[in-house]
């Protein structure tokens, strides 16, 4: 039988399409009624769920999944911590975690891009901010930044062993001078459930 996979904040649907295309059994859970209406126009093999991914429905129980995956999400919620709670509770003991955001060394406000490629970084400390865009999505629900460090720390808290670390675009090995080419844009790590 395929894994059973919970993709929070699965958005227009597209991962957990993909997952379920590779033979997983999804659920993508969202806050956005539209963008699961989207969702839901890709494929009805995958459940979707319109729900916070701080505090679960009550259909979600507890140990129910193999694999919990979230993708650019936790940006922008306001309690990372009871995110890690909430999918360590629901999964099955031994069960992955893999989480992505952007970068927040150098995909954030707080880093800007200089004329010669390179990048200032400025500020780093766990901050929420909004853009001035006027009507700009981020001008409305803003962003939670918050160091690599208190991410990875929050994890383990929740109870999950850290198994990896990733930076996709950052494995290459720069040639001289080509210093501005491997700075990634995401981070991840994959842990699991002890
Ligand atoms: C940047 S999008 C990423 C969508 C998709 N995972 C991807 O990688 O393309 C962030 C998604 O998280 C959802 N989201 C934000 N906060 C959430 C929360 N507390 N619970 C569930 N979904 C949330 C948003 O509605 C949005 O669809």
């Amino acid at each position: 039988m395929g894994k059973l996979i919970c993709d929070l904040g699965c958005g227009q649907g597209e991962l957990a399409n993909d997952l379920n295309n590779l033979g997983g059994k999804v659920t993508g859970v969202d806050f956005s009624k539209k963008l699961l209406e989207y969702a839901q126009s890709l494929t009805d093999q995958v459940t979707w769920v319109q729900g916070d991914a701080m505090a679960l429905p009550p259909s979600f129980q507890n140990e129910s999944f193999d694999i919990v995956v979230s993708s650019l999400m936790f940006m922008d919620v306001a309690d990372h911590k009871a995110v890690f709670n909430e999918s360590n509770r629901i999964l099955k003991p031994g069960g992955v975690m893999i989480w992505m955001i952007m970068h927040p060394c150098f995909q954030s406000p707080f880093c800007l891009p200089l004329e010669d490629g390179s990048r200032k970084v400025f500020q780093y400390s766990p901050q929420f901010w909004k853009s001035n865009g006027k009507g700009t999505l981020r001008s409305i629900l803003g962003s939670y930044h918050r160091p690599i460090s208190q991410y990875l720390n929050d994890f383990m808290k929740a109870g999950f062993v850290l198994e990896q670390t990733f930076e996709p675009g950052s494995e290459i090995s720069a040639q001289p001078n080509e210093h501005v080419l491997d700075i990634p844009d995401h981070f991840g790590a994959i842990g699991w459930k002890r």
